[in-house]
């Protein structure tokens, strides 16, 4: 069913007021007797039209109250027939229709229903105006784009459509449990001010369902009122991002002009706008479940051939350990995070293809058996290359036995040329070659290991990784 268009009717004679209410018995009608009633009301919620029949004096003053705070809100007057050239100034904001008293039943249907057309027209250019934008967002959304990026199109889009003087976007991912939160405001806005307050309304509202649009005169939640109040924010709109389990995070969209409140219509927007992203999160949310199922089965994998390389078990656990702490301190993105963790712990993935003879041999390698172990980078960068969430973890595999001074292998590259993750991998699995026990010799302490690292700085390891990775061993004191 449709929605019934609201209309605000403020007039001092009850009678009159049920008369009226009950001539436009098809509309939503709110019957207030005085013009501050009439103001009270429209600071609580949202009208299509408001019908002032006011004594002259107040009619004038009170209209331009009104054009003040609502300044797209329209009107109808009624006036009586002698007074129309008073107010005839008032008339020419096109906003504002009239009805001349006494009139029929007949006339004041026509021009309420001409009045809402008008109200019509302009909210369907509001909203083709703000669906554009909201096209391209969700175009960009079905992309699995960077979350970053996300964030900084919804934050753009709702202060440039929406009016908003801030949004805030909070996102906890399930798996990582890693937060994410930005807020943005109009460059007038005190960002610093605003994360407490934001922090409140989430913890506040962390069962709410569906959308919800609040103002500072809320009777419903005069707690959120008082904190609105205090944070100068007038009008807010709070979008739970919710998954088919849990609550993923928060959209909120905030004003802070006095008597300028987000209306119906911005609250509907907004909803598209929130629901489109909670899809995008838990599509992601999705797709990271499945893609974190199958490298455990490929870890499982290269834990399998590692057994058979003589290396100690959960080599390739403390490797990818190791990468993520070491990725934290070189600041790298989420991405490359993520590449550098598959990569550490699929490095050696490629000697699956290699004979049990050469990987269990416990002597030196014969130079023939030598070019044979040579080609695991190849081949577990081959394996990679067709699984698409792997695709670009090959060239990490493929490079990972490189050597910084271009004496390495397969492709003889040298400094910056061999990729950063590939030349980090090289360091973590030296070093925990070398501080973990072997059938052939006992592991050495972590102090002689780190000075082997720094006796091959340079030739075959990255010095300027070398110094960071000793750094992390130094601050963490997580390898003992
Ligand atoms: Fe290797």
């Amino acid at each position: 069913m449709l929605k019934k268009e609201k209309i605000l009717l403020i007039d001092p004679e009850e009678t009159v007021r049920g008369v009226t209410s009950s001539v436009l018995k098809h509309y939503a009608v709110f019957p207030v007797e005085s013009s501050e009633s009439g103001l009270h009301q429209l600071s609580h919620e949202p009208f299509d039209l408001v019908l002032i029949n006011l004594p002259l004096h107040q009619t004038h003053s009170f209209y331009l109250r009104l054009r003040e705070f609502y300044k797209d809100l329209p009107c109808i007057l009624l006036i009586p027939f002698h007074d129309l050239e008073a107010v005839v100034g008032l008339l020419k904001t096109g906003l504002c229709s009239f009805v001349l008293k006494p009139f029929t039943q007949q006339e004041m249907l026509n021009i309420v229903e001409e009045s809402l057309k008008k109200v019509r027209l302009l909210n369907e250019n509001v909203r083709f105006k703000l669906l554009m934008p909201l096209f391209e967002m969700t175009q960009s959304l079905s992309v699995r784009p960077k979350l970053e990026d996300v964030c900084s199109q919804i934050l753009n889009l709702m202060i440039r459509e929406n009016g908003s003087d801030f949004v805030s976007f909070s996102y906890q991912n399930s798996l990582s449990r890693q937060i994410f939160h930005e807020i943005k405001t109009t460059p007038s806005g005190n960002r610093e001010g605003l994360l407490a307050f934001v922090a409140w309304i989430e913890k506040k509202f962390s069962g709410l369902e569906n959308s919800l649009l609040i103002t500072e005169l809320e009777n419903e939640n005069p707690d959120v009122a008082d904190r609105m109040r205090s944070n100068h924010c007038s009008s807010l709109m709070i979008y739970p991002l919710i998954s088919k389990t849990h609550l993923m995070g928060f959209l909120i969209c905030g004003k802070v002009s006095r008597n300028h409140y987000f209306t119906g219509n911005d609250n509907e927007l907004f909803s598209i706008v929130g629901n489109q992203i909670a899809m995008m999160l838990e599509n992601d949310s999705l797709i990271e479940d499945l893609e974190g199922a199958h490298f455990e089965s490929l870890k499982a994998l290269a834990s399998a051939i590692e057994a058979k390389d003589a290396y100690t078990s959960g080599h390739c656990d403390r490797l990818v350990e190791y990468a993520i702490i070491i990725a934290e301190k070189l600041n790298l993105s989420t991405l490359e995070r993520k590449m550098l963790k598959y990569g550490a712990a699929l490095h050696d993935i490629g000697k699956i293809g290699i004979k049990d003879s050469i990987l269990g041999k416990p002597g030196k390698l014969t130079p023939e058996e030598y070019e044979e172990m040579k080609r695991h980078p190849k081949i577990g960068s081959d394996i990679l290359q067709n699984i698409n969430f792997l695709r670009q973890v090959a060239p990490i595999i493929y490079h990972h036995q490189e050597c910084f001074d271009g004496s390495g292998y397969p492709g003889g590259l040298s400094g910056e040329e061999i990729p950063v993750s590939s030349r980090i991998v090289a360091i973590l699995d030296t070093f925990d070659a070398m501080t973990t026990d072997r059938p052939y010799r006992k592991a050495l302490p972590v102090q002689r290991a780190i000075d082997e690292l720094i006796k091959y700085s340079g030739k075959q390891f990255d010095p300027h990784l070398v110094r960071a990775f000793i750094e992390v061993v130094e601050e963490t004191g997580l390898i003992q």
